[in-house]
């Protein structure tokens, strides 16, 4: 299948070459594009890629005439997928309860105390056949594929059981197998302790390493590890020997890190090479330097932290250290009920006050060197793979963000194949 793209308006994050290395500090405020120009797409790589005007006479029709499908896409523009590099997206169940419970001015460390929050959803999973598990997901999975997502990372941690956390990495597998999503899977055991180890978390910690990690290293199931480093939930010393043990099965760190208070979690990352740390509300100068230079990427939530009305990361500073900047949906039922990374980016805008350039970059590239598939996905850049969405007519690029509620995709394309 080959798709000629003609008459773009304008080619948004095109790079000829792909970054070797996260955008970070100012390198996050340039977008490269391309005005005017047309895409031609081969089986599911980006092929080439050229100005309108400089084709000779007659080249845009024989290119058309060799295509399989041709989009014009006057008045309208072209985008790379968006590279959503933190989701719970498998999940049983729903939580408003528990939200009318925060509206009601319970907070989510006094509703996880009370045996709610992860828990709940790990009951919920628990009583879940795989089967159903899988079809509740690829719900959100179509969604966040309709919103213009085209990678996705997919974390366990509503499992908590050996069982149980095989089935939810099990699940994200087959999410990869039944869409055109890139898929990246993140084991998650240390999510939160559950009740049977009530009062005996090191116990638990035990088990994960002992018995859960190794069934799901047997499977495959993980690219990365994860913990949820936070007072109430697992300590830095948990982190280290998690990931000393996931370092045997070659799972690279990844962590819920400074959430609720300064736990910890970003410098424990660092020091074990994570790929991310993830949330960073209660972060400063400390953190920043430790993130410093570490090729570890600060990646930002802001869908949690809008639904759980907290204070915003300090991104700006965070980009005056010339930190790399991810954004991510954080797609789950307690904290973000939502994967629309639009949205994520107008909140990074309106309430970090970043500029669209930087929180397209974030959702984009970083977000791909996030979850390590920025080889294939993250910019328009030819070899990589031919995901990305043409948006209705639009008069920019920052009208995107700006209209944070509106669908502005027209047709999405993903590993080459036209899904909408
Ligand atoms: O990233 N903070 C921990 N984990 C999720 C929330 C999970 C849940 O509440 O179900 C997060 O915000």
């Amino acid at each position: 299948m080959s798709i000629f793209i003609k008459n773009i308006k304008k080619l948004v994050n095109v790079r000829e070459t792909a970054p070797s290395a996260p955008l970070k500090g100012r390198e996050m405020l340039e977008l490269p594009c391309m005005e005017d120009a047309w895409l031609f797409l081969e089986g599911d790589r980006i092929g080439r890629m050229g100005r309108m005007q400089d084709l000779a006479s007659g080249e845009a029709d024989a290119m058309e005439f060799c295509a399989d499908e041709c989009i014009d896409a006057r008045g309208r523009m072209v985008f790379p997928s968006y590279c959503d590099s933190h989701t719970h997206l498998v999940y049983a169940g729903s939580r408003e309860m528990e939200f009318m419970d925060k509206l009601r001015g319970l907070s989510y460390q006094e509703i996880a105390r009370r045996g709610g929050g992860i828990l709940n959803s790990v009951e919920l999973l628990h009583n879940t056949s795989e089967d159903d598990l899988l079809l509740q997901t690829l719900v959100r999975a179509r969604e966040i594929m309709s919103l213009g997502t085209g990678a996705v990372e997919i974390k366990s941690g509503y499992g908590l059981t050996v069982e149980d956390e095989v089935k939810m990495l099990r699940v994200a597998r087959r999410v990869a197998e039944e869409t055109p999503l890139e898929v990246r899977t993140t084991f998650l055991g240390a999510h939160a302790v559950p009740a049977r180890y009530k009062g005996d978390r090191e116990g638990y910690v035990d088990e994960i390493i002992r018995d859960i990690m190794p069934a799901v290293a047997a499977e495959g199931l993980a690219d990365y590890v994860d913990i949820f480093v936070e007072e109430g939930f697992f300590t830095v010393d948990d982190a280290c020997r998690i990931f000393e043990a996931a370092g045997k099965y070659g799972m690279q760190p990844k962590v819920h890190a400074n959430q609720m208070s300064f736990s910890g979690g970003v410098q424990v990352g660092v020091r074990y090479g994570a790929a991310s740390v993830d949330h960073l509300e209660f972060t400063g100068p400390e953190e920043f330097k430790a993130l410093q230079g570490s090729g570890t990427i600060a990646t930002l939530l802001p869908g949690a932290t809008f639904f759980l009305d907290m204070d915003y990361p300090k991104a700006k500073e965070m980009l005056d250290y010339d930190l790399p900047l991810a954004i991510a949906s954080n797609y789950n039922p307690g904290s973000c009920p939502s994967g629309d990374m639009k949205f994520m980016m107008a909140l990074a805008m309106i309430k970090m006050r970043l500029t669209p350039e930087t929180v397209l970059n974030a959702a984009t590239v970083n977000g791909a060197f996030a979850m390590g598939v920025a080889d294939r996905y993250g910019s328009i850049t030819p070899g990589k793979k031919a995901s990305l969405f043409v948006t209705r007519e639009i008069p920019s690029y920052e009208f995107v963000p700006y209209s944070f509620t509106s669908q502005l995709i027209d047709t999405i394309i993903l590993n080459g194949k036209i899904i909408k």
